[in-house]
């Protein structure tokens, strides 16, 4: 069995997902509906806390040298520069035989850092997943936020946050999930009260003047800590600690357009030749955009749609994309990436197939005779049948499946070539779990 395999049985055994249905009424109670900070105490238990820090330590060790830009280091205060990740940190990754904390030990001794990881769902697929499924029955109750969820980890020794008081993105609110072994403290005002009678202001360093006067939240190993967008805030963590954080990103309009022109580009361009383009000699006669004319005009977003109708169809597609992948936006790359290997159904046959929860697969017409079907944040096109609709519904229903019960009385004239076509696909972009 593959990697991905061992792994969520791992998960399985190590995570108890008491964050259920009920727990998270109880958690939106005492948010007023996610506008107020608050934190609940012992959310993670030893066995869930070990298993994120083992995750940290794979992530740490494998992704950062590829994600550099990823990363945010820094010591004493000071950020560091692309030039001390290759010439001190990289060279000292974990070396596989400690845990995270001896290895934070080992590179940091004495010093004070801040290690920042951004954007961890676009790096692996360990702890994403865990965190959506802690989250995912409250999505369900608040709908997905329009710009999707960003995960990172934060861990250090750093004092106050380096970049001082300060609230974050409008619509940004964070799930802060702590993993110890020192506490975090977390001190938070509301705004009005912070910039009218404090006349604090953002990135204020002069942090302990405004101590007096704010919420003193105390961020002990296992707890889970929220907080809204509105409040102003500063960390304090003067020993090591670790947390991984989800920000759930409603954004603004801005950024809504921002990320759809975003997607239309690349849907508009999707064969576009890398070659650079010629400068402009002449502004009053430019050549340049001449140049995008040919691509375009092979391309029926540009040639049957207004861009108003345009925009909206991306704005659906981004939604069933991001539904499909738990609000995350799409960044693991598929299975076997550029040689796939096509299972046969001898291959499926003598393993169980089920959905990888809580990832659902969508579906929806495309045109005349073709599905587009959204998994795990990606879309691909197959020919509408009754089997695939059939067997998408069986594996968000439940599982798992033998690959005969997934197949069976799905219809006259169905072909097995399609059935194998869709689980490769799926099996491929991790949208279900062969073992
Ligand atoms: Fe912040």
């Amino acid at each position: 069995m593959d990697t991905l395999s061992v792994k969520s049985n791992y998960m399985k055994r190590s995570l108890n997902y008491r964050l259920d249905s009920e727990w998270w009424d109880y958690f939106l109670e005492k948010t007023a509906d996610l506008r107020r900070p608050a934190i609940c105490k012992n959310v993670l238990s030893g066995d869930e806390r070990n298993w994120f820090e083992q995750a940290l330590l794979e992530l740490v060790s494998t992704r950062t040298r590829d994600d550099s830009q990823k990363l945010r280091l820094y010591i004493e205060g000071n950020l560091m520069n692309t030039g001390y990740l290759y010439d001190n940190f990289f060279p000292n990754l974990p070396d596989g035989r400690e845990s995270i904390l001896q290895w934070l030990q080992r590179t940091f001794g004495d010093v004070k850092f801040a290690l920042l990881i951004n954007n961890c769902e676009l790096m692996n697929d360990t702890i994403p997943t865990a965190v959506v499924r802690y989250l995912s029955p409250l999505l369900e109750k608040t709908g997905l936020p329009c710009n999707g969820l960003q995960i990172d980890a934060i861990i250090g020794n750093y004092g106050y946050t380096p970049f001082g008081i300060h609230r974050d993105n409008i619509g940004d609110a964070i799930f802060h999930f702590h993993l110890g072994p020192a506490p975090k403290h977390m001190y938070t005002w509301e705004t009005g009260y912070y910039l009218n009678t404090l006349h604090g202001r953002q990135n204020e360093q002069d942090i302990e003047s405004f101590i007096p006067f704010a919420n003193k939240f105390e961020i002990t190993e296992g707890d889970v800590y929220y907080m809204p967008w509105t409040e102003y805030h500063v960390g304090y963590t003067p020993e090591i600690s670790m947390s991984v954080t989800v920000t759930i990103q409603s954004g603004i309009k801005t950024n809504l357009v921002s990320n759809m022109l975003k997607q239309l580009s690349a849907d508009l361009l999707v064969s576009a030749d890398q070659g650079h383009l010629a400068s402009e000699k002449t502004p009053s006669s430019p050549r340049a955009f001449s140049r995008l004319d040919k691509e375009l005009d092979r391309n029926p977003l540009w040639n049957e749609y207004s861009f108003y109708d345009a925009l909206k169809l991306t704005y659906d597609k981004f939604l069933l994309k991001l539904g499909s992948n738990c609000g995350m936006h799409a960044g693991v790359s598929a299975r076997g990436d550029q040689n796939p290997i096509e299972r046969t159904g001898d291959w499926f046959k003598d393993r169980s197939i089920s959905v990888n929860d809580p990832f659902p697969i969508f579906w929806r017409e495309h045109s005349e005779g073709l599905m587009e079907i959204y998994a795990r944040g990606h879309d691909f096109v197959l020919a509408k049948e009754t089997l695939v609709e059939t067997m998408i519904r069986r594996l968000n229903d439940g599982g798992p499946y033998s690959y005969s019960s997934l197949l069976e009385n799905t219809g006259e004239g169905n072909s097995e070539k399609r059935a194998l076509e869709l689980l490769n696909r799926l099996y491929a972009l991790k949208a279900i779990v062969v073992e």
